[in-house]
């Protein structure tokens, strides 16, 4: 138990120290080190960060930990999907150098309430720090503790979940650590839905519908620059609203730094569009860049 298994070509790892001793022979060989977090159940999304990371870093890692800690609602901490085997078959198949399995003792080995608390202000009340009350604590809580035990030269995170992004980027900032925040694009189905490993919950008729989340965001994209936008996230708001088994918690347009809600296109330079929706028993979140011009 805890010893590093070579996996065919990966290299699976339980324990801290057994991934931190492999890692440093592969800094001592001068190769950099890429880090993706991800909670496992992955799909071409997180993959896309595994080639990201193996296009940039010479040694890259990927951790699968489902965090009890940002999890709001037992039921979806429940719920949510594992499938271990198949994810480490595909990140081998992805050319992953390496994945570390930690369990709940080896992340919080002083309890789940321990750690540096961060404060972000305004980053983590609006949207999602609205509905998912203390889900960033808990991002920010594994994503310190992991970035502390991998401590790698680039961490890669997805698009998808913009907010997230931003919060880990002042927390990397608060923390003082030394590591390049690298933000990936988001991988779509064919009908625009933003691939989520809650996608697999979604009724036959409800994945169906679902790329109408995409097709309004979409739909604020094309007239951002034409129409006021409050207009804007009222119309996608009621067209998500309308939609059978749809019920929408938010259409937000906010500047891509702050995450303060904008009013007007000028008014920033970069501007994004951020929904989050249930879909029967499944909550979706999404967001588009609407605006991005200047040096931000
Ligand atoms: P998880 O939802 O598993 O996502 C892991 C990473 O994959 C995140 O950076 C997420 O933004 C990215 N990702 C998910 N879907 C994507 C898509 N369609 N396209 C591109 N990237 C996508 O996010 C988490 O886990 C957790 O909060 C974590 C950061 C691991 C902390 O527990």
């Amino acid at each position: 138990m805890g010893e590093a298994k070579p996996c065919q070509a990966m290299w699976a790892f339980q324990l801290p120290s057994s991934l931190q001793k492999h890692l440093n022979r592969h800094r001592a060989a001068g190769n950099s080190i890429g880090f993706v977090p991800t909670m496992g159940a992955l799909h071409e999304g997180h993959l896309s960060l595994v080639r990201q990371s193996n296009a940039e870093a010479g040694f890259t890692v990927c951790s699968i930990f489902v965090n009890p800690t940002q999890f709001n609602d037992a039921g979806d901490l429940s719920k949510y999907p594992r499938t271990e085997g198949e994810d480490l078959f595909q990140l081998e198949r992805a050319h992953c150098d390496a994945v570390f399995l930690p369990s709940e003792e080896e992340v919080y080995p002083s309890g789940l309430d321990s750690g540096p608390v961060f404060e972000f202000g305004p980053l983590d009340k609006a949207m999602e720090g609205e509905f998912r009350p203390g889900h960033f604590k808990g991002v920010a809580q594994v994503v310190h503790r992991l970035l502390q035990i991998v401590s790698p030269d680039a961490i890669y995170m997805g698009q998808k979940d913009f907010q997230q992004v931003a919060i880990v980027r002042e927390m990397i900032r608060q923390a003082g650590l030394k590591v390049r925040l690298v933000m990936c694009p988001t991988i779509r189905e064919k009908d625009g839905l933003a691939m989520s490993s809650r996608n697999v919950r979604l009724l036959e008729g409800q994945r169906l519908r679902a790329g109408l989340i995409y097709r309004q965001l979409e739909m604020i994209r094309e007239n951002a620059g034409h129409e006021p936008l409050a207009d804007l996230e009222k119309r996608a708001l009621q067209s998500l609203s309308s939609e059978p088994g749809f019920r929408p918690e938010y259409v937000r347009i906010v500047d891509g730094k702050t995450l303060r809600s904008v009013g007007d296109y000028s008014e920033s330079d970069f501007i994004v569009a951020c929904v989050a929706t249930w879909v029967g028993e499944v909550r979706l979140i999404d967001n588009v860049v609407i605006k991005h011009s200047g040096e931000g």
